[in-house]
């Protein structure tokens, strides 16, 4: 089934990476937490730099006090549309190699990595994310005590999605605005 947000695309990308995007209205309906756990699972099943999955997750249910308290870092664009989310998970990137001081160079892409295998998965099962760097990244690194070696990378808002309308604008449009993308030749180079 197609819908306004499934990716026009040129050639024959899976459907389920067409069909994922990142929607603001959340139904009421709760995350089991077995459900939650598979989809961090299937986030760690990314590749990352010699395996080091550098990485961690703090996720909060909607209702409990963690959830409110890591909803009280997200940005004033995203506090109104993520109070209905049903999870709220954040994405943490380690930043020095294990047991050597050394510099990873590559948290920041393995995190990201993470988190794609994650959207995917949670689609998979009915399940939407969306992706956030819109919070405070100081006062959320406080409220979990991270040690200076750890950086909140992003906040992901996890949810049942629903209709449209339940949402005030801007939020609404956005909602139903199709999702575009750049053309593949505007960055993809062959070299012969
Ligand atoms: C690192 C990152 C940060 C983002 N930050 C925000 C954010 O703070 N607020 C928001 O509403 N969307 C945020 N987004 C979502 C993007 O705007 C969205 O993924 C993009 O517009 C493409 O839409 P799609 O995911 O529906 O394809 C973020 C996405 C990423 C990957």
């Amino acid at each position: 089934m197609s819908n306004i947000k499934t990716a026009n695309t040129q050639f024959p990308v899976l459907d389920l990476i067409k069909k994922r995007w990142s929607p603001r209205s959340f139904s009421d309906k709760a995350i089991a937490e077995k459900d939650l756990l598979t989809i961090l699972e299937a986030g760690s099943w990314a590749p990352s730099a010699n395996n080091t999955q550098p990485w961690r997750h703090v996720y909060a249910f909607r209702g409990t006090e963690g959830f409110d308290k890591l909803w009280s870092t997200l940005a004033p664009g995203n506090q109104p549309w993520t109070r209905q989310a049903a999870v709220l998970v954040v994405s943490i990137g380690i930043k020095e190699l294990p047991d050597t001081n050394q510099k990873n160079h590559y948290y920041l892409h393995d995190a990201g990595m993470f988190n794609s295998f994650m959207l995917l998965q949670a689609h998979s099962m009915g399940i939407s994310g969306h992706l956030m760097a819109g919070f405070d990244k100081a006062k959320l690194a406080e409220l979990l005590g991270l040690p200076a070696t750890d950086e909140t990378v992003s906040v992901i808002a996890l949810g049942y999605p629903d209709a449209a309308d339940k949402l005030q604008e801007p939020y609404k449009t956005r909602e139903i605005t199709p999702r575009t993308r750049k053309a593949l030749e505007e960055f993809t180079y062959q070299l012969n």
